[in-house]
This record gives structure tokens, C-alpha cells and sequence, in this order.
């Protein structure tokens, strides 16, 4: 199937994301095709994907790895609960029940290792990167999105309450819902930010920063990231582009 590319960063394509995550809840298929598509892109700026190794670390219900694969790449989707693999019915074939901490793969075989909105979801997000790092061969690309705690979305389902702090915006969506948010902070959400991300990344000897940017924004996607401060709130997500060092 073929698709037309946006433009990124542009407004064209900002407005295009933000519609389909408007309807996410109802319309989970369009929003998660679109990002997976968009996300593709992304990487093929980087790679080629034609007969690559993909892995995508926490990759849900499989939808980025689909899209890899669609691509010519050999798509490895290890994601740990196995009611998010399920999401869809049937899970993606060839998928694995791992947790990113301790992925069941060889040092080095991914050509390219994918994580999209997990490392807010982990505690001990250095740990994480640094499996992702040892099974990306030496010259392999990672791929790592987050939206950080102080983001508008930060809360997630109970954004943007979330300013006011993780209990009362969890209370306040169990007072309007009925029922209770699906993150917990602490448990499986967990406050992430922008500066000490970048601080540790830049800081590592086996990796390389090619790209730190707004994963969203229409315009000064890479600029707003460099404002301290003004970033943990701007940036919105946080994708990084690394490459392991040879
Ligand atoms: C918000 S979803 C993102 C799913 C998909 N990657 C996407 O961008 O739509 C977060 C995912 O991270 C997964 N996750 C949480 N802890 C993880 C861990 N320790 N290792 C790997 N994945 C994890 C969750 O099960 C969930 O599928």
C-alpha cells in the first residue's frame, strides 16, 4: 500500500497527527497506522529499512512493527503484556512476550532498536537504553520517543491535571470517568525529563546523539529542545535519534 509522506517537520503533518490522536480512543487504527507511518519515515531518514533489523522494544500491539515490515524490514516485536500484544485480536505473528530489560536477543543483531513512548513507562529508563544499546550492532540506530512528566500530556488519560499533581488528576478522572485512570505514577508511569535525558545520553561513551527534537512540533522541533526550562513544558515528546558507537 502506498502513502503519502508529510513533510517533517511541518504544520501539515502536526494537524494530520493531532486529528488522529483526537480520535485515538475511538479510532485506534487510523491514529496507530498514522504514527507508525510517520515514525517510519522518521527512521527511513536515517536507514534504509530494505532487509534491516528492526526491533521494536514495548511496541504494543504491533502496528511499528507492521510498518517496518511493510518496508522490507525484518520486524521483531518484543513487547512484555501480553493483554497490549492482544489488543487487536490475534497478535502480530512472530511476536515475543520480553521485557525491554532483558530482551531474549544476541548482542548486536538489530540493525536498528525502536522504543516509541516507552521510556516513561519504565523506572529505571538508563537501564532500559542500555539493553537497547547492547543489542543494536556497533554503527545501529535507536530510535527513542517520551513524553516527559511536565509536558501537557505528561499525565497521560489524566492530562493536563497532572500540573496539580499525579494524585488529585488521578481522583479528578475517576470523579469524571467512574472509572480509574490506566497509570498509576510510580507504577507504570513514571516523571521522566528532558535535560537529565539529554545530559545522560550525551554523557555516554557507546552512544552518539544525531538527532534530540520535539517529535511533534510543526516548526523549531530541534530548537525548543535546547531551552532549559521552557523545554520539559514546549517539547511535548522527546524523540532522540542515537547511534551506537562503533
Ligand atoms: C504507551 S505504550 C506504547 C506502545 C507503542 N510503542 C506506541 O508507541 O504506540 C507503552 C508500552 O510500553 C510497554 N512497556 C512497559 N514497560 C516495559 C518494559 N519494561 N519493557 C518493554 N516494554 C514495556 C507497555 O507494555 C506498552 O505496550
Amino acid at each position: 500500500m502506498t502513502h503519502t509522506s508529510f513533510e517533517d517537520p511541518s504544520v501539515r503533518r502536526s494537524i494530520a497527527l493531532f486529528r488522529a490522536f483526537r480520535h485515538e480512543r475511538t479510532d485506534p487504527e487510523q491514529c496507530y497506522s498514522l504514527l507508525a507511518r510517520d515514525a517510519a519515515d522518521q527512521v527511513e531518514r536515517y536507514t534504509p529499512l530494505i532487509g534491516r533489523v528492526v526491533v521494536d522494544v514495548g511496541g504494543g500491539s504491533g502496528h511499528f512493527t507492521e510498518e517496518f515490515r511493510r518496508r522490507g524490514a525484518l520486524g521483531l516485536l518484543c513487547e512484555p503484556d501480553h493483554r497490549e500484544l492482544c489488543a487487536r485480536g490475534t497478535p502480530t505473528p512472530g511476536a515475543v512476550v520480553a521485557d525491554g530489560y532483558l530482551l531474549p536477543l544476541a548482542d548486536g543483531v538489530a540493525d536498528v532498536c525502536f522504543a516509541s513512548n516507552v521510556l516513561e513507562h519504565v523506572s529505571d529508563p538508563h537501564t532500559f537504553l542500555s539493553e537497547m544499546v547492547r543489542v543494536t550492532r556497533p554503527g545501529g540506530l535507536l530510535y527513542v520517543s517520551f513524553t516527559n512528566w511536565l509536558s501537557p500530556w505528561g499525565g497521560h488519560e489524566t492530562a493536563p491535571w497532572h500540573y496539580l499533581g499525579a494524585r488529585r488528576a488521578r481522583e479528578r478522572y475517576r470523579r469524571r470517568t467512574g472509572y480509574g485512570a490506566k497509570h498509576t505514577l510510580g507504577e507504570n508511569l513514571f516523571p521522566i525529563h528532558i535535560g537529565p535525558t539529554l545530559r545522560h545520553v550525551r554523557g555516554r561513551t557507546d552512544l552518539t546523539v544525531v538527532a534530540a527534537r520535539s517529535r511533534y512540533w510543526p516548526f523549531l522541533a530541534s530548537a525548543v529542545t535546547r531551552i532549559p526550562g521552557l523545554r520539559e513544558i514546549a517539547t511535548w515528546n522527546l524523540l532522540l535519534v542515537l547511534r551506537r558507537c562503533s
